[in-house]
């Protein structure tokens, strides 16, 4: 069996980040998502993973990945030229997947668990398709599945206005290559994407067996600020392991569980974990809240962060209080007295600022 990761796609709903780089290199808990599902996918033993990429953000996520040696196991990079829909990554990744049943997982998501189970159940049945499925409170806003008693897949649809049942379509799915028929015969959607829940309704139609796995865990997709901020805090909140290798002086207090990166140093500040701090990072005369990620050579002067992401070499002077903020690299917040009531900003395109 191989994979395939989709990390291509446009983005748009986490611009102004996904201007300048990859949305699945966002940081979760100080490490991008994508590596996340680089690890699922390891710790079932598939060696072979393909991971799909953007003329745009492809080389950054080559940069960043590499060939996969890491978790011991080969990464290739397949071009898709334009964001042509799930089912046309599927079609891209055509030569790579050869003959082999595959798992394709979407780069942008995240699950409380391994695949281990659903890849067990797709061995043991066989089926031509396996889904994971999620229950969730608001079905009309995802792709629902309609499924027998046993299980069995009777119909997907589209954030449907009444929805057959409370199962929402998560992000990572099983093939047999019979899914290859299914997608040459399917025509692209009125938004003009060649979409996985047609080809997946054709192999219905088809008459071939499409199974589903119910997830027992937590399901996040990283899409928007408020998910990629609630990813952030169920990732701290579950997989934080407290370990301290920068230099914390004794005016400071550190509660709860921080993990704080080689080189930084924490200055008469108190921070309260779950916390993740990278490396050379200096928080001086600060207060960190519960739920925050800060990355490397970030600056936090005189301030109080609270329930954010700020990314690396970003920096923070004498600002009272910032919560519920995904903040880029590089970026500058500071307050400046003498224009007090003033705002200077120099903002990227599509930034959100509430003041
Ligand atoms: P989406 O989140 O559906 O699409 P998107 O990344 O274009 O984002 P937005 O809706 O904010 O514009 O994509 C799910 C995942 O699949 C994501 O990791 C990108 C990837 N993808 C591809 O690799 N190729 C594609 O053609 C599409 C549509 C998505």
């Amino acid at each position: 069996m191989k994979a395939i990761i989709l990390s291509g796609g446009k983005g748009t709903r986490l611009r102004p980040l996904t201007y300048s780089g990859a949305k699945q290199l966002v940081p979760v808990a100080n490490k991008p998502i994508l590596f996340y599902c680089i690890e699922n996918i390891a710790r079932v033993g598939i060696k072979d993973i393909g991971i799909i990429i953007s003329p745009e953000t492809g080389q950054e996520i080559k940069d960043t990945v590499g060939d996969g040696s890491r978790w011991g196991v080969s990464i290739q990079y397949i071009m898709q030229d334009v964001p042509g829909g799930l089912a046309h990554a599927i079609k891209t990744a055509r030569a790579f997947l050869a003959d082999l049943s595959f798992v394709m997982y979407l780069g942008d998501n995240l699950i409380g668990s391994g695949i281990d189970k659903f890849v067990n159940e797709f061995n043991k049945n066989k089926p031509e398709a396996l889904i994971l499925l999620k229950e969730v409170d608001n079905p009309s806003q995802f792709g629902v599945a309609d499924i027998s008693k046993e299980g069995k897949v009777l119909q997907l649809i589209e954030k449907p206005e009444t929805p057959p049942s409370n199962l929402a379509l998560v992000g990572i799915y099983i093939f047999s290559p019979r899914i290859h028929d299914a997608i040459d015969i399917i025509k692209p959607s009125k938004r003009g994407e060649l979409e996985i829940t047609d080809a997946i309704q054709e192999l219905i139609n088809m008459g071939c067996n499409v199974e589903s796995f119910v997830l027992d865990m937590w399901w996040l997709d990283t899409g928007k600020k408020d998910d990629m901020l609630t990813a952030n805090a169920t990732v701290l909140d579950e997989w934080l392991k407290g370990n301290i290798n920068g230099n914390v002086d004794n005016t400071s207090r550190l509660l709860g569980r921080v993990a704080i990166g080689k080189g930084s140093i924490i200055r008469d500040s108190t921070i309260r974990g779950p916390v993740v701090i990278g490396e050379n990072t200096m928080i001086e005369s600060s207060f960190i809240g519960p739920h925050t990620s800060i990355g490397d050579n970030v600056r936090i002067i005189k301030s109080s962060v609270e329930h954010s992401v700020i990314m690396n070499e970003s920096e923070l002077r004498n600002i009272e209080r910032l919560e519920e903020s995904l903040i880029g690299r590089r970026v500058k917040i500071v307050e400046n007295r003498a224009t007090y009531k003033a705002l200077r900003l120099m903002l990227g395109d599509d930034s959100v600022v509430e003041v």
